[in-house]
């Protein structure tokens, strides 16, 4: 259907089983860096202008320059497959179709670092999953390119796996840390970053699973090739997800910049039913909404995502038909961030809580005029007030749908402040039933 080549979930059969990787020529690339100096293969990674697929772009190379070459006290890689944001669904794909080449883009990062021990960080309910990537991770132990002087190297690295417990917030990379370590997951006030101060207080860095995945073809094919696919600004291939409304749902791997009507129409298969499309969630729940006039020639990379004042976020697509209730469907993503907030910053703990109060009188009919105004207050007081990004996420979907589909949230409050007492005495009693 497309001319693009993937980079990551390549059209290869049994890619997972080892045999077939190496075969294919899998772990050449990580032998060829043993032979490098780590300051070539963080260049090699910055020309390429790989930016971080685990939300927030920050450029790759750039984060590995900060690790400290030398160091008295242990490095760690920890690889983010905590994959908790709804609609995100893409990293599994990767344990699930090619593991080996996140194995490798992990001993590749490890050499770039100097770090000895590497762990990747996945919440327990992907059981299945865990399972994959410790087979992988076993038969590349049983083949010698993990652990002690692989291929007869200097160079000894391990990879284990460590299982969240399912809280969103583990994601977010100084909770992860603490999770790694025993403790309740909750974010860390940074600085100090993790680069100097991470797991057990040393030098860390923390990459999500497909940017990993990414860095074998960008070390064998170089940093310049890889700049070239996609958007200049955000470079590569992306794993977009569609789910919603679509007739084909799952995951599409294709440059970054693709358009979004190409994504729904040409490889999504259209909107189910043939309706029309009410709202759209270009990368995952956290991301502001967009509404139908905005995607025509919207390209999904960051840069063209922040025109219409949203982000690529995890490219986690949700597609919503004509039929949508927009306070619902708000409302829903809100109980989420409400039941996933570690609960340090006032802000985020109350402020979720009070969101999704006011969205479940005004969904139940039991609005008031003053309600549209007192939600939008209270997204915008958590907005940049907390310790971690968790806060922008829960606000972001409140404070946009308000501004974009501000007429379904007008309706729902009138058709609540014309309601009969009668009724809403009955909406309530259904409200504390509930
Ligand atoms: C609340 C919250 C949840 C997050 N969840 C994930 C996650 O599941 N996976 C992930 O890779 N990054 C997640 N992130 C981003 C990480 O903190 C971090 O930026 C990322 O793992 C860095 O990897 P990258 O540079 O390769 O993108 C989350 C951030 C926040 C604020
Ligand atoms: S913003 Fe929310 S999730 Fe993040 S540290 Fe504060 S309370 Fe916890």
């Amino acid at each position: 259907m497309s001319d693009f080549e993937p980079i990551i979930l390549k059209n290869i059969p049994d890619l997972h089983n080892i045999e077939v990787y190496v075969k294919n020529g899998g772990y050449s690339t990580f032998k060829k860096t043993l032979n490098m100096t780590p300051e070539a293969i963080i260049e090699e990674v910055k020309k390429s202008g790989l930016r971080g697929r685990g939300g927030a772009c920050f450029p790759t190379g750039m984060k590995w320059s900060f690790m400290p070459q030398k160091s008295d006290k242990p490095k760690y890689l920890c690889c983010n497959g905590d994959e908790s944001e709804p609609a995100s669904f893409k990293d599994r794909e990767i344990f699930e179709k090619n593991p080996h080449q996140f194995i490798e883009g992990t001993l590749i990062a490890c050499k770039a670092m100097g770090i000895k021990t590497a762990y990747v960080y996945i919440r327990g309910e992907y059981y299945p999953w865990i399972v994959m990537l410790q087979k992988a991770i076993d038969d590349a132990y049983g083949k010698g390119f993990i652990g002690k002087n692989i291929m007869g190297s200097d160079f000894s690295t391990d990879i284990f796996i460590h299982r969240g417990a399912g809280a969103y917030i583990c994601g977010e990379e100084t909770a992860l840390l603490n999770s790694i370590e025993g403790k309740r997951g909750m974010p860390r006030f940074k600085p100090p970053f993790p680069a100097n101060f991470g797991l057990w207080g040393c030098p860390t860095t923390i990459n999500n699973i497909e940017t990993l995945a990414n860095i074998p073809p960008i070390i064998e094919k170089g940093g310049e090739w890889f700049s070239k696919i996609g958007e200049p600004k955000h470079a590569g291939s992306l794993l977009y997800g569609l789910s919603g409304h679509i007739n084909k749902p799952g995951i599409y791997e294709l440059p970054s910049g693709t358009l979004l009507t190409d994504l729904i129409y040409k490889y999504g298969g259209g909107v189910k039913d043939n309706k029309k499309i009410k709202m759209i969630i270009p990368g995952g729940s956290s991301m502001p909404p967009l509404t139908a006039d905005e995607i025509e020639g919207l390209r999904m990379d960051n840069e063209h995502l922040k025109t219409v004042n949203s982000y690529i976020g995890t490219g986690g697509i949700v597609v919503m038909n004509e039929d949508t209730d927009i306070v619902k469907v708000i409302k829903r993503i809100t109980k989420f961030y409400y039941h996933e907030s570690c609960g340090q910053c006032t802000p985020c703990r109350e402020g979720c809580g009070w969101m999704l109060k006011i969205l479940d009188r005004i969904d139940k009919g039991m609005g008031r005029n003053e309600d549209i105004e007192l939600l939008r207050d209270v997204a915008n007081n958590i907005e940049g007030n907390t310790i971690c990004a968790f806060g922008d996420a829960a606000a972001w979907p409140v404070k946009w749908a308000i501004k974009k589909f501000m007429p379904d949230f007008e309706k729902k409050v009138k058709e609540s402040v014309e309601l009969p007492i009668a009724n809403k005495v009955h909406s309530l009693r259904l409200t504390v039933q509930e």
